[in-house]
């Protein structure tokens, strides 16, 4: 095999299965098995594969424009979507920058945000603040922002940056002690920090581990009165993973930078966005050129991602998929419930997104494959099984994954 997949150790892990082709909930192997997705093919895909406007949208704009350089250029894709992006975006989130993936898109957040507070002089803000098990992407300044502990890229630490990290809170009664902890370290050190990146309610790959909106805005709270930038990634949660348009929507104090990814083109192309405050981008403003963001990407605002991108929010704001998101919604809450406790650590849901934890990997394993047998695709993290399914699901295919957990768990 000359491939080199991702996340996979080769040596002891199953060939990779090929699927030739996919179409709403379901991909299709070589001999035509028929698998039902249930993670949205690495949480990308909301409206499932093959979408026909989506791919017709991309077509159309293929004709027409493919590639444009973005520096000194623009062009209408990209303009028609920050305008629709616009309307969903608290105010005061006015500048988009564009790039490549969710990982790129949270170098540029790091970087604009350390950049923003030197173009004014302040050049000791250098330590970010995460909050403990997260995941902001693969590279370099991504894998630091997340600090050391994480368990996927601690073997680089030594290329990292100063972190401090909050403590995850254990529950709501132990979310003081946290935030306690912030306090503590802020009182020293508040004028070193530069900002707080932090996947908002919502941790993906640390097992979709879940916090309280009460929780976020009182973190967000302690850390912008010492003048800290505060960097939301939704690189996951984003385009109603959480229920609400953004996990934004669902706490009173807004990000200065926002990171947005995924499922932004419907899981169609590669692309991101960083969206910033008026405020931050006045500080890049200048005649000096010293001062502007030096940084951008080949593909920067590909014409076939926008357009892919402008397709998929149309079709997100539909009726018949903001009907499905709610079911979805209501359908984890209820089999959740009902769940045997046999086996099982913990259970949780917010939005579209379900998890249960396992007493073992070895268990979420073996419900992987025994699901994998029945024609549908998840793939648990650690001892962690999870639903994060496009919202064209059927309640049949939703309902069946549950009844196959369910069974296994009793
Ligand atoms: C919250 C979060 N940030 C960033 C990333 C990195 O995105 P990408 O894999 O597109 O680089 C991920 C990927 O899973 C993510 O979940």
């Amino acid at each position: 095999m000359k491939i080199w997949h991702p996340f996979t150790q080769e040596k002891i892990s199953s060939k990779p299965l090929k699927i030739v082709s996919g179409e709403k909930e379901y991909l299709y192997d070589e001999t035509g098995k028929q698998y039902v997705d249930m993670i949205s093919s690495w949480w990308v895909n909301i409206l499932g594969h093959s979408q026909p406007e989506i791919a017709d949208a991309i077509a159309k704009q293929a004709h027409t424009l493919e590639h444009v350089i973005f520096a000194g250029y623009t062009h209408e894709p990209a303009e028609n979507l920050v305008e629709i992006l616009s309307k969903h975006l608290p105010n005061s989130l006015t500048k988009f920058f564009f790039s490549d993936n969710g990982s790129t898109a949270v170098e540029v957040a790091l970087k604009i945000a350390y950049q923003y507070f030197l173009n004014q002089g302040i050049n000791d803000r250098d330590i970010f603040i995460n909050l403990e098990g997260a995941y902001h992407g693969d590279t370099i300044g991504a894998m630091s922002a997340a600090g050391a502990s994480s368990e996927y890229h601690s073997k680089f630490k030594k290329f990292f940056f100063e972190t401090f990290s909050i403590r995850f809170p254990k529950n709501t009664e132990d979310e003081e002690l946290s935030v306690y902890e912030l306090e503590r370290f802020l009182k020293e050190n508040h004028q070193k920090v530069c900002a707080l990146i932090i996947e908002p309610l919502v941790q993906g790959a640390a097992g979709m581990k879940m916090y309280s909106p009460q929780f976020l805005d009182r973190i967000v709270e302690v850390v912008r009165k010492c003048g800290i930038l505060i960097i939301f990634d939704e690189v996951m949660t984003g385009f109603y993973r959480t229920g609400t348009m953004f996990a934004m929507n669902q706490v009173k104090n807004k990000p200065d930078i926002v990171c947005l990814s995924k499922a932004l083109t419907g899981g169609f192309m590669p692309m991101s966005l960083t969206v910033t405050t008026e405020k931050i981008y006045e500080a890049f403003w200048s005649d000096d050129w010293n001062k502007a963001f030096i940084h951008g990407h080949s593909y920067t605002a590909n014409p076939l991602a926008c357009a892919a991108a402008c397709a998929t929010q149309k079709i997100l704001q539909t009726d018949e998929i903001q009907k499905n998101i709610k079911m979805i919604s209501e359908t984890h809450v209820a089999r959740l419930n009902e769940l045997p406790n046999k086996n099982l650590i913990a259970k949780r849901s917010c939005g579209t997104i379900s998890a249960i934890d396992l007493n073992s990997s070895k268990l979420a394993k073996n419900v992987a494959n025994l699901m994998f047998e029945q024609g549908i695709i998840m793939r648990p993290l650690n001892n962690t099984i999870y639903f994060i399914p496009p919202y064209c699901i059927s309640i049949k295919n939703l309902d069946r994954a549950y009844d196959i957990l369910t069974d296994f768990l009793k």
